[in-house]
């Protein structure tokens, strides 16, 4: 449990059920974020947004995941999202959720975004690379350099008092965790970084796209983006913050047959090349000690993704190659919960006085 235990919740929060807005409801993000609020003890779904879907009542376009009161799911109409909710959650593709952030901000609601929306700390960082992807037309810079980065362990104490959060990229998510203590520290060197990662499919949620059908997808492994994958500049960023010092790296995202997971290996060359994997693994576990979601293997066990199947862990390990005087880091988490949905609900939880882990499952059904 982190620091708020639930004794010294913030009464405002006990008792009381939290209303949270979440557009993009049927996508995956939006689908993991009302299941996993549906189990919450101090939050309660009150609006569900879409786009193609709206105008359609919830269980009849989600049967697996019926709502009590078979709720209506509505186009994105400001007034009734503020009318009817505290916290919104968007979970929509990039560009959009910056055309509404500034109008629910000025209606009080404090928002979490999914997308890359917010995520670099001003509008030029995120044109470099996002202005392609998208027709969005921007001038919100002043919210790119309020956002707070919601990387929930490492950003704690700015998240709990932010108006709005931008959820990290579910590679950044799986690559920093592990990375950022060796950063800060100062144990490795900071160029010739690499990162070697691998995803399943949902990763490309849940709109139809010609590299993601089983045919396609299946019985292979495909790298994508080789070089200057969007997720690069986003890693860079956090980890030249870090660092204090501008790092440039290479990252290398795989496609596997899966539907859910993401395992991510980092290569790094030690500063000091005296320095064992159990020292090492001693960083990590010190970095990590009060976070219940975050488990450090013993020297010698590597991760799998099932380990962390729908929870909201990540599971890391660090093997130290004395031949080569290279690091080695392993993280696995599901990119869905974890990488997404899960983040959201955890800053969520430290924005509004929870304990960060309320609600989210840990614990994964093997195999
Ligand atoms: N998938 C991942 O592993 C992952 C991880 C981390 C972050 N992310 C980010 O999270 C965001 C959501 O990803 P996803 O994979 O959940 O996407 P998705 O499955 O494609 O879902 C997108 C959702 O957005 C809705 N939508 C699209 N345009 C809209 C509009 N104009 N107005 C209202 N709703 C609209 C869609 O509604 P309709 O179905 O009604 O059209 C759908 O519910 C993206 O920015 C993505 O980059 C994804």
């Amino acid at each position: 449990m982190d620091s708020t235990s639930l004794s010294s919740m913030d009464s405002s929060a006990k008792g009381l059920l939290n209303r949270v807005a979440i557009i993009g409801a049927t996508g995956y993000g939006g689908l993991q974020s009302v299941r996993l609020i549906t189990d919450h003890p101090f939050f309660n779904v009150t609006y569900l947004g879409g786009n193609s879907s709206s105008g359609k009542q919830w269980n009849d376009a989600i049967p697996f995941l019926p709502l009590e009161n078979n709720p209506l799911i509505h186009k994105i109409d400001i007034d009734e999202i503020s009318r009817t909710s505290d916290y919104v959650v968007l979970s929509l593709p990039n560009g959009i959720g910056s055309q509404i952030t500034p109008q629910l901000l000025e209606r009080n609601l404090r928002v979490v975004d999914l997308s890359a929306d917010y995520r670099y700390r001003s509008l030029d960082e995120w044109k470099q690379t996002y202005i392609n992807e998208t027709s969005s037309l921007r001038n919100d810079d002043y919210l790119c350099s309020e956002a707070i980065y919601g990387l929930s362990e490492w950003n704690f104490e700015k998240i709990s008092k932010a108006r709005l959060v931008a959820c990290p990229g579910c590679f950044p998510t799986a690559s920093l965790l592990p990375l950022l203590p060796f950063l800060k520290q100062g144990l490795i060197e900071t160029d010739g970084l690499v990162i070697d990662a691998k995803t399943g499919t949902s990763g490309g949620g849940r709109s139809a796209k010609e590299h993601l059908l089983f045919a396609e997808s299946s019985e292979g492994i495909t790298p994508y983006g080789v070089i200057g994958h969007r997720h690069t500049s986003e890693i860079e960023s956090q980890a030249t913050e870090v660092a204090g010092q501008k790092i440039h790296l290479q990252f290398t995202p795989h496609l596997v047959p899966m539907i859910r997971g993401i395992l991510s290996t980092i290569y790094a060359r030690l500063r000091d090349p005296g320095l064992t994997a159990d020292d090492c693994k001693t960083v990590l576990e010190t970095v990590y000690r009060d976070k219940s979601n975050i488990v450090v293997l013993p020297v010698g066990k590597y991760p799998s993704t099932k380990w962390v199947k729908q929870t909201n862990k990540a599971i890391l390990s660090v093997q130290v190659d004395s031949r080569t005087g290279r690091i080695v880091l392993i993280s696995a988490i599901d990119n869905l919960i974890k990488g997404q949905a899960g983040q959201a609900i955890q800053n969520l939880n430290i924005m509004a006085g929870l304990p960060q882990d309320l609600g989210l499952p840990l614990l994964t059904y093997y195999p």
